[in-house]
C-alpha cells in the first residue's frame, strides 16, 4: 500500500487536502490497537479525529487519543456545544472508522441511537462508515449481533469479519481484531475509491447517505502470491511473486463490499482484514482450493504466479551433494488451473487472468496478452511488465487491461491497491451487463 496520501485520492485536486478519518473507538480491550491504527493513518497523511465512548476510555486514556491525532478529544455531544462537533465532525469526514466496533456499539449504531458523540457522528456521516469489531465468539454469534450487522450492512456500511485466532484469555475464536495495519490499509482503500468520487460529485456536506457499495453482497474468490514446487523438503523451484497485487484485489473487493476467500500461495503479509484466506503451498493445493469454492463465486481472479510444472518425485529426504551430481530434475506439467476454470464457469461468472511479462527484442507484451487471452478463455487478461521497479515484490504496477469483448484499457503507473480498484471498474462492469436481462443495451440509455 503506498503511504501516500495523494494516492488516497487527492491527485485530481490541485489544492491537496489530507483525507479526513473519524476514528470512533468502542469499549471492548481491542481499543489499545486502535492506537496503532491511528498511528499507521496520521504517519500516512490523514487527518484523524478520535471519538471514543467512554468506556473506550476505561482502556486507552485520552490523552493518548489527544497526542497522537494532534486534535482534541470528547465523548459527548456537551463538549464545546457551541461547535455542534457531532454534526461538524460528521459531515466533515470523508471516512469514519470504528475500531474496535464492540456488540453495544453495534447494536446502538444499528437501531440509530445517538447518546454519545460517536454515535451521534455516525447519524451525522454522509461518507463510507467502515465498523472493525472485536468481540468473544458468542457475543458475535450471537442473532441479536447477528441481525445488527446485517442491518448496517443493508445500509451500506462495510462490517469487517473479524478473524479467527486468539481472544482476550486462552480462549480462541472469531471475533479477534484484525492486524491494526491491516486495518488502516483497508480504510485507505475505501478512501482511494470514495475520496475522488466525492470530490467530482462536489458531495461533501447533506445529501443523501453514500449509495451502497458496487460489490456489495458479490462472492470474490482471488489466488496471491507463488506456488513453490518442492524437490526435497527444503528445495522448490517457486517464483518471486510476494502477493501484494493479490492482496491488494483482496482489500479493494472488501472496500467495495464483496465477500473475499484469499488462497495465499507463500505469501509473507499478514492476512487481509475482513477476507478468508486459506493458505496452500503448491500449484496442485492452489488448485484444489480455488475450485472448491469457484463454483459458488461470482468472480475469479488469478493474481497468483502458478508454476507450469513440478518435479516428478520429491525426496522424502534433503538430497544430499554427497549423493554425488543428481540427474536431471523430471518435471510434469501441471494442471492449467484458470483454464479449467473457463471450461467448468457458471452463467455469469467473470474470470480474470493475470499475466506477467517481460517481453523480448520484438516481442510487444499486449501481443503476447492477446494470445494468452484467447487461448485461456478468460474475460479479463490483466497484462503486466515486470522489471524497472514494476511488478513482483515492489508496491508499483502499470497494467493493460485486456477484455474478451475487443477492450483495451491502459493503467498507468500507480500503487497496486489503486490498480486493483480500476481492474475491478472492469469487472464491476461486466457483472452488471450479465446481471442485466437487457443484455448490450448501456443502463443509462434504459427505461
Ligand atoms: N495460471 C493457472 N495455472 C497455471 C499457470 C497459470 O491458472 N498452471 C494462470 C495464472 O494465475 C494467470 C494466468 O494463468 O492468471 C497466466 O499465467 P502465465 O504464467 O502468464 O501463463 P501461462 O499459461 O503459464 O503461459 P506462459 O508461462 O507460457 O507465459
Amino acid at each position: 500500500m503506498s503511504a501516500d496520501p495523494i494516492d488516497a485520492g487527492t491527485a485530481a485536486s490541485a489544492v491537496v487536502r489530507r483525507p479526513r478519518v473519524v476514528l470512533g473507538v468502542s469499549g471492548g480491550i481491542a481499543a489499545y490497537k486502535a492506537v496503532e491504527v491511528l498511528r499507521q493513518l496520521t504517519e500516512t497523511g490523514h487527518d484523524v479525529r478520535v471519538v471514543p465512548t467512554e468506556s473506550a476510555l476505561r482502556f486507552v486514556g485520552e490523552p493518548t487519543w489527544a497526542a497522537l491525532s494532534g486534535h482534541p478529544v470528547a465523548t459527548d455531544v456537551w463538549t464545546d456545544a457551541a461547535e455542534v462537533a457531532h454534526v461538524r465532525l460528521g459531515r466533515e469526514a470523508d471516512l469514519v472508522l470504528v475500531v474496535p466496533a464492540t456488540a453495544d456499539l453495534l447494536a446502538r449504531s444499528a437501531t440509530g441511537r445517538s447518546d454519545d458523540l460517536l454515535t451521534a457522528t455516525l447519524l451525522t456521516a454522509r461518507c463510507p462508515v467502515v465498523f472493525a469489531p472485536a468481540m468473544h465468539t458468542e457475543m458475535w454469534e450471537h442473532p441479536a449481533t447477528v441481525a445488527n450487522v446485517a442491518t448496517l450492512r443493508a445500509r451500506g456500511c462495510l462490517v469487517v469479519d473479524p478473524a479467527v485466532g486468539r481472544l482476550t484469555g486462552a480462549d480462541s475464536g472469531a471475533g479477534r481484531l484484525p492486524e491494526p495495519v491491516e486495518i488502516a490499509a483497508l480504510a485507505r482503500s475505501v478512501l482511494a475509491r470514495s475520496v475522488p468520487a466525492r470530490r467530482s460529485t462536489g458531495h461533501s456536506h447533506g445529501g443523501p447517505p453514500e449509495q451502497a457499495p458496487d460489490l456489495a453482497g458479490r462472492r470474490i474468490v482471488i489466488s496471491a502470491g507463488g506456488t513453490r514446487e518442492h524437490l526435497d523438503p527444503v528445495r522448490f523451484l517457486g517464483n518471486s511473486s510476494s502477493g501484494r497485487q493479490g492482496y491488494g484485489l483482496a482489500r479493494a473487493a472488501l472496500a467495495r463490499g464483496a465477500q473475499v476467500v484469499v488462497v495465499a500461495a507463500n505469501v509473507a503479509l499478514p492476512d487481509v482484514a475482513g477476507a478468508r484466506t486459506i493458505p496452500v503451498v503448491s500449484a496442485v493445493q492452489l488448485r484444489e482450493a480455488v475450485h472448491a469454492r469457484a463454483a459458488q463465486a461470482d468472480v475469479v481472479i488469478m493474481a497468483a504466479a502458478v508454476a507450469d510444472f513440478r518435479p516428478v518425485v520429491r525426496a522424502t529426504y534433503k538430497i544430499k551433494k554427497g549423493d554425488g551430481v543428481p540427474e536431471p530434475v523430471a518435471l510434469a506439467r501441471n494442471p492449467d488451473v484458470l483454464a479449467e476454470l473457463v471450461a467448468a464457469r457458471r452463467p455469469g461468472q467473470v474470470l480474470v487472468g493475470f499475466a506477467a511479462e517481460t517481453g523480448g527484442p520484438g516481442v510487444d507484451i499486449v501481443d503476447l496478452g492477446r494470445e494468452k487471452l484467447a487461448r485461456k478463455g478468460a474475460d479479463l487478461l490483466v497484462v503486466n511488465q515486470v522489471g524497472d521497479g514494476l511488478g513482483f515484490e515492489v508496491d508499483h504496477n502499470a497494467a493493460v487491461v485486456l477484455g474478451a469483448d475487443g477492450t483495451q484499457t491502459v493503467i498507468e503507473r500507480t500503487s497496486k491497491d489503486l490498480l486493483a480498484h480500476q481492474v475491478l471498474d472492469l469487472v464491476a462492469a461486466r457483472l452488471a451487463v450479465t446481471d442485466d436481462p437487457v443484455v448490450g443495451v448501456p443502463a443509462g440509455t434504459r427505461r
